[in-house]
């Protein structure tokens, strides 16, 4: 089977992309799958890149990123053919044969957000993961949270606010922001690995943090922090219809940063540990695990997700799903399933059969 993998991409999550395609790379089952790499570079060209895992992987000094090779990916012309083209950078286009499927490990806007995914739908390309609705669904923390909410799901109270509306109604709003206590989180709508992401002490700092938010997105949340532990799982849907598939707790373990942020996700290897299983009790972790997949279900989920948690101790809350989660072999989603006895070969393996469905 052919499966062309797509990654870098066009927002600030395009390195993790890249190291993210490193991983699945270096351990996709080569007697089973021949790869086609395909890198879409920051300004979103999509290129033939090498089939190097070196080539992509994470370095803290110098990121990897998409070069732009002067090579030029064309999709199907038709929803009824599979076959890719090349045009390459002395202008000679050539066939890269049909593709069986799409395995788009793209992280953020413009790739984890059903953009590619509503183009795959279009020209027919069966692909790995969420659909389009819940691509952008899992993409958008307001309506993610809205989703999650109306199904049940406990979420960190929150405000969503736009940059007319704190123009024009900042004293409403910070009426509204001032209900949900402080320390506050303030986020972009649409961004993920924290990026824009600011912790705020002091209705003070609100303004600077929104800018910084604003900066990402056209929206931004100000939520209520939730003191707790920071648990997450990994969700894989089952096979021919089953219920999903929920794997055990990992934890977040932070050591003296304020939170999880950009820096201590890729940058600070000594400022968080992910510890994985997680030290639950059995009747926490099933509770954790029916939230998972109820959380999920309610973004009409499809493939995979990581589901994030704070665990005050009492409740699980929801802090956000991720529909294409970090997914190097360090990564907490490929961990989960480690421990849950599904090594990162086989959890490749899998996600591209549920891809083929
Ligand atoms: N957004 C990053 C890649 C994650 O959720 O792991
Ligand atoms: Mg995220």
């Amino acid at each position: 089977l052919t499966v062309a993998l797509l990654f870098g991409g066009r927002s600030s999550e395009h390195e993790i992309s890249c190291s993210t395609a490193s991983g699945v790379l270096s351990a996709i089952d080569r007697s089973k799958y021949n790869v086609i790499a395909i890198g879409i570079t920051k300004s979103g060209a999509v290129t033939l890149q090498p089939d190097d895992a070196a080539m992509f992987a994470m370095n803290p000094d110098a990121m990897p990123v998409v070069p732009d090779n002067g090579t030029r990916v064309h999709w199907p012309e038709s929803s009824t053919t599979r076959e890719l083209t090349v045009t390459d950078a002395s202008g000679v286009t050539r066939s890269l044969g049909d593709v069986d499927v799409v395995f788009p490990i793209l992280h953020g806007p413009f790739g984890e957000d059903g953009t590619v995914q509503g183009l795959l739908e279009l020209v027919g390309l069966p692909y790995v993961g969420n659909g389009v609705l819940a691509s952008a669904l899992g993409m958008d923390k307001h309506f993610a949270k809205t989703a999650l909410e109306g199904a049940g799901v406990a979420v960190a109270p929150w405000v969503t606010v736009s940059p007319y509306g704190w123009q024009q109604e900042r004293d409403r709003i910070t009426a509204d922001i001032r209900e949900l206590g402080l320390p506050l989180f303030v986020k972009p709508a649409r961004a993920g690995s924290s990026v824009g992401v600011s912790k705020v002490t002091s209705l003070d700092e609100l303004d600077a943090a929104l800018t910084v938010a604003f900066a990402e997105d056209s929206r931004a949340l100000v939520e209520a922090a939730i003191s707790g532990r920071e648990v997450e799982c990994g969700v894989l849907s089952g096979r021919g219809g089953e219920p999903p598939r929920v794997s055990v707790a990992g934890e977040i373990i932070m050591h003296g940063r304020d939170f999880y942020d950009f820096e201590a996700k890729y940058i600070d290897p000594d400022a968080a540990e992910l510890v994985c299983p997680a030290s639950l009790e059995p009747d926490e972790l099933a509770q954790m695990q029916r939230i998972a997949a109820r959380a999920f279900d309610a973004i009409g989920g499809s493939g995979l997700a990581r589901v994030d948690f704070f665990f005050t101790g009492t409740e699980f809350i929801v802090n956000e799903l991720n529909t294409m989660p970090g997914f190097t072999p360090i990564s907490m989603y490929p961990k989960c399933w480690q421990a849950s006895g599904l090594s990162y070969t086989e959890l490749i393996d899998e996600l591209i059969q549920l891809g083929l469905e």
